[in-house]
């Protein structure tokens, strides 16, 4: 087949050129022309790609929205409980997920796992591996307990034998580990490249959406914590999950970025342990470190990711620093950590203008939602008076930059939770109080603040 022609298109401004060039001729950016395939000049009726896209949209007539029948999408179980919650259910036909994630955190385990419990279930599966041999896919297999795996492997990076081989044995879900190795010999650039992860997940995702077959790309994050490919997959799959976690701990949790067939924010917890990747169903306390006797700078937090609430402890660190104090934080927000600073300053005069101020979020979890900004300021505060909170005692409430305690969604469930762990004293905002006594608090007294001087002083 003879090569298309490469152009040269801007990120920014969509401009093409022949050449690569460092300026783009449209708009002036530096460094935004990313190679692609120039397209033929379509035939009549049918463009480059319309053998494929007709697939996608049988000529039909125009309907109106009451007339459409709302067909609930099947899925398919994978048999591993978190990662389906994370999914929305299971495996959709023809459905793209892709699963981002640092090296090593357990991508390649956890999509083995899967696709042996689909193929055992009577799925058809195929595992394309990019990155390593077939060789090192079955020892992992035996590592995992899996060795007379039915699992087809391909080891293979070229896209064209890939979509080929997929189109021969159809199997109901496909595995790509990883897009970042895939190359389409359409383009010159190496594998990796954005243009390159960008062209074959087109590709792969127009095979998944004509033929139904299930595709799972893998992806490697780079250094800023994106997907590699700027965020160019995102859009273009359904699903989007992202692996988080300390690699140092053996807690992996997957959470939902993106997905057209689920919530999002669902998040899946997973265990890293000799024999693979095992879900943890009631990952509550996990992200608790256990202290003999409390100490200064710890406050346990409950947060609401997705249905599910967790507790988390956070920790902080406030020692005096130099010329111009450094206020870091692992897990949190430090624009938000910035701002509670200034708050605690203003509102409760906690001074902590020439202090050097760490935050952490135990366990390698993030949280974004604004519930934990009442725990890092008491943590904080603590930190600082060098004295520790009581034991057994949680917080949860945003803060507004007046000083206000706002309320967190679904303030009841945390307080349950908490409850049930044993927790027996728990700060938060006035409107998530119980109105009533139930029996579900107690054991738990409840203090309701509206300010966070009020809090402090507590
Ligand atoms: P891997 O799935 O190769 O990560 P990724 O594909 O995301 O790069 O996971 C590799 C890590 O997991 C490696 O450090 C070894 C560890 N591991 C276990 O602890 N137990 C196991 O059963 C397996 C297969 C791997
Ligand atoms: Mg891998």
């Amino acid at each position: 087949m003879a090569k298309d022609k490469s152009i040269y298109t801007c990120n920014d401004c969509g401009a093409t050129s022949p050449r690569w060039l460092g300026k783009c001729p449209g708009c002036g950016a530096w460094n935004t022309l990313v190679e692609s395939v120039a397209e033929a000049p379509a035939a009549p009726g049918k463009n480059r790609l319309g053998a494929s896209f007709a697939a996608l949209a049988p000529a039909s007539e125009v309907q109106p929205l009451s007339a459409i029948e709302a067909v609930d999408v099947a899925r398919t179980p994978t048999g591993q409980g978190e990662l389906d919650r994370v999914l929305g259910g299971g495996i959709v036909e023809g459905g793209v997920v892709l699963i981002g994630g640092d090296p090593g955190i357990g991508k390649s385990t956890l999509l083995l796992q899967a696709v042996d419990a689909l193929q055992r279930a009577g799925l058809p599966a195929l595992y394309v591996t990019g990155e390593e041999s077939g060789a090192q896919v079955a020892l992992r297999a035996r590592r995992l307990g899996i060795t007379g795996s039915p699992v087809a492997v391909l080891a293979e990076i070229q896209l064209e034998k890939i979509i080929a081989t997929l189109a021969s044995q159809q199997p109901a879900i496909a595995v790509i580990d990883s897009i970042q190795t895939v190359y389409s010999d359409q383009l010159t650039s190496a594998p990796g490249s954005v243009s390159q992860v960008r062209e074959c997940a087109a590709h792969l995702t127009r095979f998944a959406k004509s033929s139904g077959t299930a595709v799972v790309l893998v992806g490697h994050v780079t250094k800023d914590g994106q997907l590699a490919g700027p965020r160019v997959l995102e859009h273009m799959v359904d699903t989007v999950l992202y692996f988080e976690g300390d690699t140092h701990s053996s807690f992996r949790l997957i959470r939902a970025i993106k997905n057209r067939f689920g919530a999002v924010n669902e998040i899946g917890v997973f265990a890293m342990t000799e024999k693979g990747l095992k879900g943890v169903s009631n990952p509550s306390a996990i992200f608790l470190s256990q202290h003999a006797q409390p100490v200064p700078g710890s406050c346990v937090m409950v947060t609401l990711e997705g249905t599910r609430p967790m507790l988390v402890e956070i920790q902080a660190l406030v020692d005096t620093g130099g010329v111009s104090p450094r206020r870091l934080s692992v897990g949190l927000e430090r624009d938000r950590l910035a701002m509670l600073l200034a708050v605690l300053h203003q509102h409760a005069g906690v001074a902590t203008g020439d202090q050097d101020v760490f935050v952490n979020a135990v366990g390698g979890v993030r949280i974004s939602e604004p519930a934990a900004d009442l725990a890092v300021m008491l943590a904080i505060t603590s930190s600082l008076r060098g004295k520790p909170l009581p034991k057994g005692f949680i917080a949860f409430g945003e803060v507004g930059l007046a000083g206000e305690v706002r309320p967190a969604p679904r303030g009841q469930e945390r307080l349950k939770e908490a409850a049930k762990l044993g927790f027996s004293v728990a700060v938060v905002p006035k409107a998530n109080a119980p109105k009533k006594a139930d029996k579900a608090f107690e054991g738990l007294t409840i203090h309701a603040v509206e300010r966070v001087d009020e809090a402090m002083a507590l």
